[in-house]
């Protein structure tokens, strides 16, 4: 009786659960009636496209976009996207089109279609003002470059002989290493290095006045969308009737310069090379990656294992201030995102200390290493305490009976008998350590997923990519649970016993 009610309620829930999904699901398949269209944009890139003080997207892009869609009426949907996540998500067709200051090329016009250029850019090389090295294109050979990852200012760079390039999230960040002084130089597109320093946004750094290119903006469609001749007649209207102009001077304080009526790579062919073969050729550059996660997550691990034990032990300390300031740790690290950590390590520690005044910079591999250990430290010192408490209290006054000193009983007596009950939280641990080393990323360190990404950022492959670089994980976790239980059973004295009888 009661199960058959309890059963009842159970299926209308699920029903109605199932109905709430279904729902969900059907309005993310069609967020978009006729005319109203996705549009995506990376809003990191100003004067192009960005958020205000005021937190509102703005910037030359916007308003021309805004201005083509009251002349070809249609309404308008931002989404934001990382600049390496726009051609995936045309191709996905999770937007319809995107504007994001994206230069039209031959390889990307293979996998998405361009409306007629728009703005006419160029690549700029950016060094510190007291930087008297760089002062051309050949002069980069060996040295450090910053770049967006997935722009033709990355692309541009890889063809430097000997150069170490680092690939950033957003071009703010590429020039936040050159302020940092982690680089020599950043390959961005020139307008929106120079409005930085304009804006008093960058100080202590210039642009070299030569250009690396000559580069036209297209607004992306996917290929053979219906979308692209509407944008294509609303961008011809606004360059005609002079809205365009006003919108260039509003934001260049400049005439509009003649722009080509036509993409230059129109109707390229599509990319054939099957996915089997992809993922074979991407698998050493990816097992690449496999080897830094791995140093990353050992070395994160290993210091944070010496950290967490030492503050798990503080934490339990008769002293109440040393416990006290135990728990702020554990509750700072604990309680704020990594990547925030990572961010402050990385980016802000250097900024502040430069700011008091000394040249100082942190190498990535430093950085990564000391946040990750720093946040693993937090959940180790929980494991560690969590691990000794749980050991009787008459193991220490046999101990200290027997005549052991604190330091003694603990070594000895209490923590490796902890020790052995701490092995299956601090496998989760390492586990999810070895996951979180993907966060990284933001620093542009190569490590498995971030090879992954630049990757997709070259053949715009997303799916066949992250999915191998998913599995790659998965095996990569997989094999360390499994280790983890060896290593339970080995350490567990009784069935060592029963192994040896
Ligand atoms: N024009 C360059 C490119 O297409 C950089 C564009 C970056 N855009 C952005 N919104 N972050 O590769």
């Amino acid at each position: 009786m009661i199960f058959g009610r309890w059963f009842g309620r159970w299926l209308s829930r699920c029903f109605i659960i199932g109905l709430t999904c279904c729902l969900l699901v059907s309005c993310s398949i069609h967020p978009s009636v006729k005319n109203n269209l996705r549009i995506g944009t990376d809003q990191t890139f100003p004067p192009f496209e960005f958020q205000g003080v005021d937190g509102k997207l703005q910037g030359f892009s916007i308003d021309l976009i805004q201005a083509i869609a009251n002349a070809a009426q249609f309404q308008i949907e931002f989404q934001s996207l990382p600049f390496d996540g726009i051609i995936p998500a045309l191709q996905a067709q999770t937007i319809d089109a995107a504007i994001s200051s994206i230069t039209i090329t031959e390889e990307r016009a293979k996998t998405v279609a361009f409306s007629r250029p728009y703005f006419k850019a160029g690549l700029a090389i950016a060094t510190r003002t007291d930087n008297k090295e760089i002062n051309n294109f050949a002069s980069l050979e060996n040295k450090k470059i910053a770049v967006q990852i997935g722009t033709t200012g990355a692309q541009t760079a890889k063809n430097i002989p000997g150069a170490e390039v680092r690939s950033l999230d957003s071009a703010p960040l590429a020039l936040q290493e050159l302020v940092n002084g982690n680089v020599d130089a950043v390959i961005n597109d020139e307008p929106v290095t120079l409005y930085a320093i304009n804006t008093g946004n960058l100080q202590g750094i210039k642009v070299l006045q030569k250009l690396l290119t000559e580069e036209f903006y297209g607004i992306a469609t996917t290929k053979k969308s219906p979308y692209l001749s509407l944008i294509n007649q609303g961008l011809n209207t606004v360059i005609e009737n002079g809205t365009y102009a006003k919108i260039y001077q509003k934001w260049f304080n400049a005439t509009p310069p003649i722009l080509p009526e036509k993409s230059p790579y129109a109707n390229q062919g599509k990319n054939i090379l099957n996915s089997q073969s992809l993922i074979l050729q991407s698998l050493p550059i990816l097992l690449n990656g496999v080897l830094v996660t791995l140093q990353l997550a050992f070395l994160s691990v290993f210091l944070g294992l010496i950290a967490g034990s030492l503050i798990g032990i503080i934490r339990l300390s008769p002293t109440q201030i040393l416990q006290w300031i135990a728990r702020a740790y554990i509750d700072f690290f604990r309680g704020t995102p990594l990547l925030v950590q990572i961010f402050m390590v990385y980016f802000g520690l250097p900024a502040f200390v430069q700011e008091l005044g000394f040249t100082w910079s942190l190498n990535r591999l430093a950085a990564g290493v000391i946040a990750l250990t720093l946040n693993s430290a937090a959940y180790i010192a929980e494991i560690v305490r969590a691990g000794i408490q749980s050991i009787e209290i008459g193991q220490t006054e046999a101990a200290r009976s027997l005549g052991l000193n604190p330091v003694q009983t603990m070594l000895y007596v209490i923590f490796p008998q902890a020790f052995r009950r701490m092995i299956p939280p601090l496998g989760n641990e390492f586990i999810s350590l070895l996951k979180d080393t993907s966060l990284v990323a933001v620093i542009g360190f190569e490590e498995l997923f971030r090879k992954g990404q630049l990757i997709v950022a070259e053949n715009y492959r997303a799916f066949e990519i992250y999915t191998a670089v998913a599995v790659i994980y998965l095996c990569l976790t997989l094999v360390s649970s499994q280790v983890f239980s060896r290593l339970e059973d080995w350490m567990n004295p009784i069935k060592k016993t029963t192994l040896k009888e």
